[in-house]
C-alpha cells in the first residue's frame, strides 16, 4: 500500500479464515484503519490483490461483493441522524429474513448493547460509549462474516469498556470474525487468538498475542502498551 509513492506496508501474503480473531497492532501512522479499509472494501491496495473465498472485491450494487460482509468500524462512528431506534431499524431493513426473525434480531441487540433506556433518544445525543455499543449493535444485526474494529473502547471508562467488551465477546461465540485494533493490551486484546503487528513496513504475523505481563517483561519503553487499569 502506498499513498503519494511512499510504501506505507509491503506484504507478500498474508491469509486468515472465517471466524479468526485478530489482535492488530502498530504505531500511529503504521497503516492499521488503512489495512482494515482495504479488507472492508472501502479502498484498494496500490499492488497486489484480496481474495476471499465467498465473496469478492466487487462492487457494491453486484452479487458477493464485499458490502455487509466485512464490515470497517470507525472508532467515532458514523451515526445515522435520528433515534437510536431508528439507527438499529435501518440496519435491520437491510436484512432479507422474515419479519419475526428480524424482531427477535432486534431484540437481542438492544438487549446485548444495553440500549432499552436509550432507545428514543437521538442519536447525536449519546456519549462516546454509547455511540459505540449502538454503532457495534448495529453492524451485529448485519451479520458480517468479518468485523473490524479500530480502537473501540478508547477514551471509555470501565464500565463501557466491560459492556464493549461483552459485545465482542458475544459477536467472538457467534463466529463473526474480527479484526480489532488496540494500542492497548487488555481484556480485548485477550480475547484475540492471533496477533498481526505492523512494523517496519511489513505486518508480522503470530499466533501468540501478547499479554501485559510479556509486554512489561521484555518491553517497557513502549509505554502504549499500559493496562486499562
Ligand atoms: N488517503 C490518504 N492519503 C494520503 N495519506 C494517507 C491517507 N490515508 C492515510 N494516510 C497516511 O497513511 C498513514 C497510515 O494511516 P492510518 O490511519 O492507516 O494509521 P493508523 O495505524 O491507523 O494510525 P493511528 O494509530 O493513529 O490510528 C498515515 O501517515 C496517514 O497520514
Ligand atoms: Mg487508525
Amino acid at each position: 500500500m502506498k499513498f503519494k509513492q511512499i510504501t506505507l506496508f509491503n506484504v507478500e501474503k498474508l491469509t486468515f479464515k472465517q471466524g479468526d480473531v485478530i489482535y492488530l497492532q502498530g504505531d500511529n501512522g503504521s497503516g492499521k484503519s488503512t489495512l482494515m479499509k482495504i479488507l472492508a472494501g472501502l479502498i484498494t491496495p496500490s499492488e497486489g490483490q484480496i481474495i476471499s473465498q465467498g465473496f469478492a472485491p466487487k462492487s457494491w450494487w453486484q452479487p458477493d461483493s464485499l458490502l455487509g460482509k466485512a464490515v470497517y468500524l470507525h472508532q467515532h462512528p458514523y451515526l445515522f441522524e435520528g433515534s437510536v431506534k431508528y439507527n438499529l431499524t435501518y440496519a435491520l431493513n437491510q436484512l432479507k429474513t422474515p419479519a419475526s426473525e428480524r424482531n427477535e434480531r432486534m431484540h437481542q441487540a438492544i438487549n446485548m448493547a444495553q440500549l432499552e433506556d436509550l432507545l428514543n433518544h437521538n442519536a447525536s445525543d449519546l456519549s462516546g460509549g454509547e455511540r459505540q455499543r449502538l454503532a457495534i449493535a448495529r453492524a451485529w444485526i448485519i451479520q458480517p462474516k468479518l468485523l473490524m474494529l479500530d480502537e473501540p473502547i478508547s477514551n471509555m471508562d470501565k464500565q463501557s469498556q466491560r459492556l464493549v467488551l461483552a459485545m465482542i465477546n458475544q459477536l467472538k461465540l457467534d463466529g463473526t470474525g474480527l479484526l480489532i485494533s488496540s494500542h492497548q493490551i487488555c481484556g480485548l486484546t485477550a480475547l484475540c487468538q492471533q496477533h498481526w503487528h505492523i512494523k517496519q513496513r511489513t505486518i508480522h504475523t503470530s499466533m501468540h498475542v501478547p499479554t501485559a505481563e510479556t509486554v512489561h517483561q521484555t518491553n517497557t519503553t513502549e509505554l502504549h502498551y499500559g493496562t486499562t487499569d
